[in-house]
This record gives structure tokens, sequence and C-alpha cells, in this order.
């Protein structure tokens, strides 16, 4: 059997590309908080065009230290079609999650829904860009000032993403990525905490070592959670070739849209407002059987025997996995929420997949609605 088109793949260079600066951390014995990480922070937050981009050894302990600079207490609002880690940070914080619903279009929080779980306890907002779309930023921070609540975003997909002409990174009290291996900008694994907040850079700094300030006296009880000079150094490396990986994900991304609308126009993807730019972390799509006439379950099985990897991503959302469960509020039904998980199926799509790669996915889906014709024309 051939091997299967994966969903997703990191994007890398031989060990040449490497060695000499592994050899050089090697050397030193400087093997974190040293030269290559101060680089990356620095090429990162310029880039962004951002004061503070602070290295952390995940986006989810990133999170976490925002929450604990930001001295947050009760209630975060948080989407719950996300990955699971947003609301992880949120409870390891001590936090309690409050589960918000989405936008049918753009999967990302709908800020009528947020609005209407502030209570008194309500401390923060923790809005997700999915899938690298900007969340709709603008509505999200009129309520955070007129409520007085942190505003922070999980950024974890969507770094290089553009909100009305700006990078993600600028919004908000901070903005966390993730440099785990499939992100675009990968350091094998990593975050970057972005702020124009020196206040809560220095915290975050603090904090990703032990709180220790260099006195031995720490103020905080911080986390274990600096970016090694190895990962530093695969992040640079990564952030060299960023420009045109992320130009190729949306020539790719563009050929995989265009050619399956043209097999199936009614298919609906993530939708992208006009005023952003996606990064197409995951190239996501809706089937929505009621429109189409088959499910999101049976594409997804036909195209993995056809050796075609696909994934129900997110599914099922936060809400529903047990460690979440007690939270929803009662009446928090989340029906888009519920509507578009059972629905999203996302594709196939990393920056270096090959056109055969794409037009192999391309073919299994032909052969999908070849099988179906009398059902896919069925019921609008
Ligand atoms: C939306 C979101 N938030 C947070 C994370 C966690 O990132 P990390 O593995 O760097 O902690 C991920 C991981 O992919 C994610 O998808």
């Amino acid at each position: 059997m051939k091997k299967p088109i994966p969903i997703t793949k990191p994007t890398l260079e031989s060990y040449d590309a490497y060695a000499p600066m592994f050899r050089k951390i090697l050397k030193s014995g400087r093997l974190t908080l040293g030269p290559y990480g101060e680089e990356f922070e620095k090429k990162t937050a310029k880039y962004l065009g951002v004061k503070h981009c602070v290295a952390v050894s995940s986006c989810t302990a990133g999170l976490m230290l925002v929450m604990q600079g930001l001295e947050l207490t009760g209630e975060v609002i948080v989407p719950s079609f996300t990955f699971l880690a947003s609301a992880h940070a949120i409870l390891w914080s001590g936090l309690t999650p409050v589960f918000a619903d989405i936008d049918p279009k753009t999967f990302t929080v709908d800020p009528r829904s947020v609005e209407k779980l502030i209570t008194k306890k309500t401390t923060a907002i923790l809005a997700v860009h999915v899938f690298g779309v900007p969340a709709n930023i603008d509505a999200l921070t009129k309520i955070a000032k007129k409520h007085k609540l942190k505003l922070i975003f999980d950024a974890a997909h969507a770094f290089g993403a553009e909100y009305k002409g700006k990078k993600i990174g600028n919004f908000g009290d901070a903005e966390v990525f993730s440099l785990s291996p499939i992100k675009l900008l990968t350091a094998v694994e990593g975050g970057l905490v972005a702020t124009n907040n020196d206040a809560l850079a220095a915290m975050v700094r603090r904090g990703r070592n032990y709180g220790d300030d260099g006195t031995n006296n720490a103020p905080i009880a911080g986390l274990s959670a600096r970016l090694s000079e190895f990962h530093a150094a695969v992040g640079l490396r990564s952030f060299a070739m960023f420009p045109a990986n992320l130009k190729n994900r949306r020539v790719k991304a563009a050929y995989l849209i265009n050619a399956l609308k043209k097999l199936e126009p009614r298919l609906e993807f993530q939708f992208i407002p006009k005023d952003v730019t996606t990064t197409y972390y995951i190239l996501s799509t809706r089937i929505d059987k009621a429109l189409l006439g088959y499910s999101r379950d049976e594409l997804h099985d036909f195209l993995k025997q056809a050796g075609i990897l696909t994934r129900k991503y997110f599914y099922p959302p936060i809400h529903r996995q047990a460690p979440y469960k007690k939270y929803v509020r009662s009446g928090g039904v989340l029906p888009v929420t519920n509507e578009v998980t059972d629905s999203v199926l996302a594709l196939p799509l990393f920056s270096h997949i090959t056109k055969k790669e794409l037009d192999a996915v391309i073919a299994g889906f032909r052969s999908f609605l070849k099988g179906r014709k009398p059902l896919t024309r069925a019921k609008k």
C-alpha cells in the first residue's frame, strides 16, 4: 500500500543546517537563556512590530505566565471550539473557564456570546485566532474596555497573520504563539509571548525562570518554562524560512480551494474576512449534510481508505470533554459550536506539500463525489 498523504508535516532542513549552531552551543556551555534565545526574541519582535517577544517552552506555559502576570482571578471567557490547551491553561492557573459560542463562518469566538457571559467574577477574555484566522479583535477590544477585562489572544496558529494591516502579536494585553513541530514557525517545541506591556513582559521573563529575578528571592511562584538554546537555534532557522513557507501555504491553499470548489461549488471553507490575512495553519472546510447530502464522517472515512488523511478538528469541542463538562453553564448549549464541530474537516496542507500530493487529494475528493452523485444534488 502507498504511504498515505498526511494532514500535516513539519517543514525542516537537513541536519547540516543546524549542526554549526548546535556545535557552538555545546562548545559555549550556555544551554538555555543564551544568545540564540535573545536573537530569536529580537528578530521575531521586529517582524511582528511588537515591543517584546518572550520565548518560553510552550504556548500553554506562555498563556499560564500571562495569566499570572496579569494577576487574574475568577472566570475567564474562552471559546469551546479550540484546542484543549487554551482551557487547560485557564484551569492550571486556578481560574474558571466559561465557554462562549463561535461564529459559524470564521469559527472564531462570537463577541455577542462573550458579552452575554460576563459576570462580576469575569476577569479576562481569552480569544483564539482559530486555524490562523484572526478573531474579531475590534469587537472584543471594545467589550474588554467596556467591562474592564483583560484581553489575551491564544495565537498558537497565527504567527504571520494580520488584522487590518497589523501583525497578530500587537493586540490585547498579550498574544501567545506556539512553536510546536507542525507550526509554520517552529522551534521543535516552544512558545512566544508577544506584548507591548513592559511590566507584563518582565513578569513573564521572570516567571519562565521559576519567578527568580536574579536575587534568589522570588517575588512570584513561576514555572520552569525556558526555551533552550537548541530550540532557539531551530527557531532561528525556521524563522529564516518563514516568509517563503507562509507564501507557499497561501499559494497551495488557494490551489486546493479553487480545485475543490470547482468539483463541489457548495463546499464552504473557513471564511476569511476581507480585512484580515490567515496563515492557513489548518485548511478547514465544513461538510454540512443538510446542504451537501453527505456527512463529514463519510467523507473522512472514504478519504482515509483512499490514503488521504483528514482530521475532525476541533472535535469534540472542549465543553464536551471530561475535565470541562462541569463548567458548562446551564443554558449554555453552544449551538453553533456543536454544529461546526460535527461538520468541520481539516484537509492535508503543509508548507512543502507537493502538487502531486495536492492533486491526489483532489482526485480522492472527485472519486468520493462520483460515488455519491445522486446525493450531492440532494436537499438544500
Ligand atoms: C489553539 C492552541 N492553543 C494552544 C496550543 C498549545 O501549544 P503548545 O503545544 O505550544 O503548548 C495549541 C497547540 O497546537 C493550539 O492549537
